[in-house]
């Protein structure tokens, strides 16, 4: 029942709402039809790095099942998906020899999304490397960023017809930090020095891949997806301010800055040769005209938000509300990080590629699966979406991570992001409540 006091959100004629997910994540199948290898199945081969020694061999068999799973996103009327594509399904060495039945899986994948009337959305780097290009060095090295953009004039003159929305790479602060210095990534490095150095590799070799996707896809949008996050002093200390703004200047300046043609951020350069992140203050792998590469003009700019970060301990002690992964529930941050990308880097379109929750609710004794706070989580964050286009933001789309429960990186598959409920015993996929909820904000094209 409405009531007349009901506050309704009503999002513009068009809004594109939808679902993510990434190939090592959902796909299993992960030797099958000439696929090489990546460095998650490498780095999740090797014991003791992800939880409870889980793999994506399997994932959600989605290799094998997607025809069920593009189903499943018409029943819940998805407008658009976006999902990722495996390198080393394409070029199982980094480079060279193409194998067919990769660009294949992704081709028939392509065609049923149009013909159903999803729009795809795909991202050719959600973070499987090749492991032979691991071999050779990985993102540290050079010769990675001109691998890359072979791989992406592969699969961008084979789905360019098709395809229109273009993703770079997916998180770069994460692939090389989580990556490269804190190790709880593939490839596991703990090297502050190659971290630095493997973020301005991924910008590099996004700079590149943007003209090449302009190329081979006419018409197409292209950008790049950044996890970005809202830096806020706990208290009015010196000590928390610095630190907001330290954290704000590693996660969020130092891609944003250079994205949009202002280079590394001069206060996060010093901090990083203080720290030695940069040693000797060298950073020889900036090439001359790199800048101007980065600066590529791009269509949208997408956004992964999942939580704030807060710098310091609250004073007056107060308990935050946290998802199962730990991240604060914190809608606001996500208001306050868009108001700001607009106001200070207005990029031309944004799209939210990734939101959602983890919650590990299971289905009831009637099969139904009622995970009421991932519906409030969505529904506080769609309403904060609105929120900021109110203000002008150009918010054009919102993707919901995740369409299923996935393979959640070194947590493993006890961390549930999904719309929809996966048993990894007999791959049975349930509706959650909040993807029938999803559904009808939808089909409304409104948040109630
Ligand atoms: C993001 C990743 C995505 C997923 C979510 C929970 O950092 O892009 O693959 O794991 O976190």
């Amino acid at each position: 029942m409405t009531t007349t006091s009901e506050k309704v959100y009503r999002f513009p004629e068009g809004f594109i709402w939808g679902a993510a997910t990434a190939s090592y994540q959902i796909e299993g199948a992960w030797n099958e039809d000439g696929k090489g290898e990546s460095i998650w199945d490498r780095f999740s081969h090797t014991p003791g790095k992800i939880n409870n020694g889980d793999t994506g061999d399997v994932a959600c068999d989605h290799y094998h099942r997607w025809p069920e799973d593009v189903a499943l996103m018409q029943e819940l009327g998805l407008k658009a998906y976006r999902f990722s594509i495996s390198w080393p399904r394409i070029l199982p060495a980094g480079r060279g020899q193409v194998n067919q039945a990769g660009l294949d899986f992704y081709s028939r994948l392509v065609d049923r999304l149009l013909e159903v009337g999803i729009t795809p959305f795909v991202t050719l780097y959600h973070w499987d490397l090749p492991q032979a290009l691991m071999d050779e060095g990985g993102w540290p090295n050079r010769a990675t960023v001109e691998a890359y953009v072979e791989y992406t004039d592969v699969v961008t003159r084979h789905l360019g017809d098709r395809v229109k929305h273009w993703i770079t790479h997916n998180e770069p602060w994460v692939v090389a930090f989580i990556g490269h210095q804190l190790g709880d990534h593939a490839p596991g490095w703990q090297d502050s020095a190659a971290a630095v150095r493997v973020s301005h590799h991924l910008l590099v070799s996004h700079g590149m891949a943007v003209p090449v996707i302009r190329q081979n896809s006419a018409g197409a949008e292209v950008g790049i997806t950044l996890n970005l996050t809202f830096a806020q002093p706990a208290t009015d200390t010196p000590k928390d301010y610095h630190t907001a703004r330290w954290i704000d200047g590693h996660i969020n300046r130092w891609f944003l800055d250079p994205l949009f043609g202002r280079r590394y951020p001069a206060d996060m350069v010093a901090d990083y040769i203080d720290k030695g992140f940069i040693p000797n203050g060298e950073m020889d792998y900036v090439l001359p005209g790199d800048f101007d590469i980065i600066t590529a003009p791009t269509d949208f700019l997408g956004v992964n938000y999942y939580t704030r970060a807060l710098a310091g301990t609250p004073k007056n002690g107060e308990t935050l509300e946290r998802t199962e992964m730990g991240w604060e529930v914190y809608p606001e941050g996500l208001y306050r990080l868009l108001n700001r990308l607009h106001f200070d880097y207005m990029p031309a379109k944004i799209y939210i590629t990734e939101n959602g929750a983890s919650y590990s609710d299971g289905p009831d004794a009637d099969g139904r699966v009622r995970d009421t706070r991932r519906q409030a989580y969505l529904r506080q964050h769609f309403m904060a979406a609105h929120r900021a286009m109110q203000n002008g933001v150009p918010l054009a789309g919102y993707f919901v991570w995740s369409l299923l429960d996935n393979f959640e990186w070194a947590r493993g598959y006890a961390q549930r992001f999904g719309l929809i409920w996966v048993d990894y015993n007999t791959q049975q996929r349930i509706i959650k409540d909040s993807g029938w909820w999803y559904k009808e904000v939808i089909a409304r094209n409104e948040v109630r």
